[in-house]
């Protein structure tokens, strides 16, 4: 991983650390059921399609123009004491999931989208983000799903998408509720009559670049204009008041189509009520690097939906069009391009793909292979509900199908709740790298490792052939070694020799095996931190092995953190009030030490602020950056100035002109320039004194210079 730095420290030094550390003595955390929202490493998600799960109070079910289970585009009346159901007789918790993804909680219209003839059942057409989805329940009733879960040892994430609200624009068609946008009940603003430029009027998107598809509206859903103040702080508090009813994480529907910058700005403002985690779908077909959405995951403040991985899962054991090789290399490729590819969520379907078991042409062996590489693979695996009873169904809305049977002896619950508690136990699961260790078209051998812990992994594809497995070499200690799955898919235990060499054997058609060593001695590491940027005051987690019970210290640089909680496996701190940067974290405890490297410090609270610059000619293949004074805008480095501008969106800004939203420090005065920069990094700077302005210290503002020649 590229932001690790590992260096345990042992001896005198480390003896020094600890008694400079004595005035944070380490708090024990509270007992509860749930720890830890902001690091999901060791959890396994479980996404729910709220409407279509169970049903578990008839009095709030829409009307019958709404409701209708013979009808997949409309309410079949699932809601939240459903959900609670499913918890309470024990078929969640059994599965080993110990985090939800539910429907979009907040309310959404109640009447029929004129453009398809569908009910908002999938709560993607909000209405009013400060209220529940009265199909759902009340605002009580997601209260008690909340502490329900949080009982059982169950996160809650919902969906979140503040990108829109719903359909208002195609052609001639005439759309009842006309986009409109409430606050708490009252009117904010409609598409068609919006003085105060509540949304954008770009029309639908091409999808032909970023800037396109942020400005423009996602097939005819009023688009929200977030530099709008009302908007953004519509959206800060909206969140903030479903935050404050305990969930534990976001998941942020449609990121590639907001400003980047408008995003972290909303984030940061999350990071200083919340210490939660967060992840955005941004939306991609292939196995390939997309550069725009690798530099989001890697910049943005927010993790993502790895669709890169669950498109190779689906293409090597799915369609079986990839092999087992070219699977290892997307996972190899991952690696490389995610700085924190740990912190990224995996799948291998969703409500926006036809079902795992339809893909595998309802071959349920292949089903089977592509839950062991979700659950053995770095990320946090969701499992699609229903998927795990080989639920079928093709594109929306026949992939989100009423959950029709909890048979708990279905294979792959059995797979599932085999693998999902060793997440718990084996830290490899949850922080480890991975390497190959054996591999062909079919078979491929791969071995996840943190400090001791260990977990090999073998899957073969073919389901007529067995394979001979010889060579074969393991940092599994030396012995005989179980099949975590005991069998259930046709593997056999193995027995590690000297060396780290494994003892022949065969791999019968499409088995699959997982062998296990952790240890609850596991030195003292750091597997991950979250989130990975925040300003001075916010609460940071930071998880792993070895912390032990007897506290410790945490610094950002040099500087001394305040610990918030302390436990052998995750401790909370305050990030120190150093200046905005990146810093590494170091946690020292009995003796030992280890480093992480790349947590931003942002320079403080945060705005989002529109620059715009008119008449900077350019040559074909320069564009335009900022850069200034502050660490968000590059410190005056050109190679960390802000860009590519836009500079072709209608109503904002159209070439020479060019514009673009960042997130920027409250209240600071800045200084910056404009420069054109070439492919090669060839840098122009504006001529003359650098241009200044005071941020708002809150709101949304919009920044109009002239190229300056
Ligand atoms: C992506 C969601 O997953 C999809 O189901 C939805 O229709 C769009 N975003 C728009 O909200
Ligand atoms: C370097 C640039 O060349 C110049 O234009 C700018 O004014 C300064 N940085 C600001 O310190
Ligand atoms: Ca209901
Ligand atoms: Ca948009």
């Amino acid at each position: 991983m590229k932001k690790r730095m590992r260096n345990v420290l042992l001896g005198a030094l480390a003896a020094a650390l600890m008694i400079s550390a004595q005035p944070n003595v380490a708090l024990a955390k509270e007992a509860s059921e749930v720890t830890n929202q902001a690091d999901f490493s060791t959890d396994v998600i479980y996404q729910i399609i709220t409407d279509r799960f169970v049903d578990g109070d008839t009095s709030n079910n829409p009307s019958q123009e709404l409701c209708d289970k013979g009808d997949m585009r409309k309410y079949h009346g699932g809601d939240w004491a459903g959900i609670k159901q499913k918890i309470e007789d024990g078929y969640l918790t059994n599965l080993g999931v110990s985090a939800l993804w539910i429907s979009s909680p907040v309310e959404n219209i109640m009447t029929i989208d004129p453009s398809n003839q569908s009910a908002s059942y999938h709560g993607y057409w909000a209405k009013d983000f400060f209220c529940s989805n009265s199909a759902f329940g009340s605002m009580e009733d997601f209260q008690q799903l909340v502490t329900t879960a949080h009982n059982h040892g169950i996160k809650v994430v919902i969906d979140f998408a503040p990108n829109h609200t719903s359909t208002a624009e195609l052609g001639d068609v005439v759309f009842p509720e006309d986009g409109a946008l409430y606050r708490n009940g009252s009117l904010v603003g409609t598409f068609s009559n919006d003085p105060d430029h509540i949304f954008n009027h770009e029309s639908w998107t091409d999808y032909s670049t970023i800037e396109n598809g942020i400005y423009h509206s996602m097939y005819g859903l009023a688009d929200l204009n977030h530099l709008n103040g009302t908007v953004d702080t519509y959206m800060k508090d909206a969140i903030d008041q479903w935050l404050d009813m305990g969930v534990d994480g976001i998941r942020v529907d449609a990121v590639k189509h907001m400003p980047a910058g408008w995003q972290t700005n909303w984030l940061s403002s999350i990071y200083q009520e919340h210490n939660v985690f967060v992840f955005g779908e941004w939306f991609t077909g292939g196995t390939g690097n997309d550069g725009d959405m690798t530099a989001f995951a890697n910049n943005s403040g927010m993790s993502l939906l790895d669709f890169r991985f669950a498109n190779a899962v689906r293409a090597a054991v799915g369609e079986k069009s990839m092999s087992m090789e070219d699977f290892y290399q997307v996972v190899v490729d991952t690696q490389n391009d995610f700085d924190e590819v740990n912190d990224q969520v995996t799948f291998i379907d969703n409500h926006d793909m036809p079902r795992i078991t339809t893909l595998a042409k309802e071959n349920q062996a292949s089903v089977n292979e592509a839950y062991v590489l979700l659950l053995t693979s770095r990320g946090v695996p969701t499992i699609y509900y229903g998927s795990e009873q080989y639920l079928t169904g093709s594109d929306d809305p026949y992939n989100r199908g009423d959950m029709t049977r909890f048979d708990t002896n279905s294979k792959a619950y059995r797979i599932i709740s085999a693998l999902a508690p060793l997440r718990k136990t084996n830290t490899a699961l949850a922080y480890g790298e991975t390497c190959e260790r054996w591999m062909n078209d079919d078979v491929l051998i791969f071995e996840r490792q943190f400090g001791d812990d260990v977990a090999l992994v073998a899957i073969n594809r073919n389901q007529e052939s067995s394979c001979h497995i010889s060579g074969l070499y393991t940092n599994l200690p030396k012995g005989k070694h179980v099949d975590v799955l005991n069998g259930v898919m046709n593997g056999t235990d193995i027995t590690v020799r000297s060396k780290g060499a494994v003892s022949e054997f065969d791999l019968a058609p499409g088995a699959c095996a997982v062998w296990e060593y952790h240890t609850q001695e596991n030195g003292l590491q750091i597997g991950d931190v979250d989130p990975g940027m925040g300003i001075a005051g916010n609460t940071v987690a930071i998880s792993g092995s070895g912390f032990g019970t007897n506290g410790g210290s945490v610094s950002f640089g040099t500087t001394e953190a305040t610990v918030v909680s302390w436990s052998n496996t995750c401790v909370e701190v305050q990030v120190p009030a150093v200046g905005a940067g990146e810093y590494e974290i170091t946690v020292s405890a009995g003796g030992a030490s280890d480093s992480y490297a790349g947590f931003r410090v942002l320079s403080g609270p945060q705005v989002c602020a529109r620059f715009q610059v008119e008449n900077a000619q350019t040559d074909y293949g320069s564009n335009v950056y900022l850069v200034g004074n502050v660490a968000e805008l590059g410190n005056w480095d050109p190679d960390q100035a802000i860009g590519p501008f836009y500079n072709a969106t209608g109503s904002i800004c159209n070439y020479p002109n060019w514009f673009f939203d960042v997130s920027v420090p409250a209240g600071a005065a800045i200084e910056y320039k404009f420069i054109k920069k070439d492919g090669a990094g060839n840098v122009v700077w504006e001529s003359g004194s650098n241009h200044t302005y005071t941020l708002p210290e809150s709101g949304t503002t919009t920044i109009t210079c002239g190229w300056q020649n």
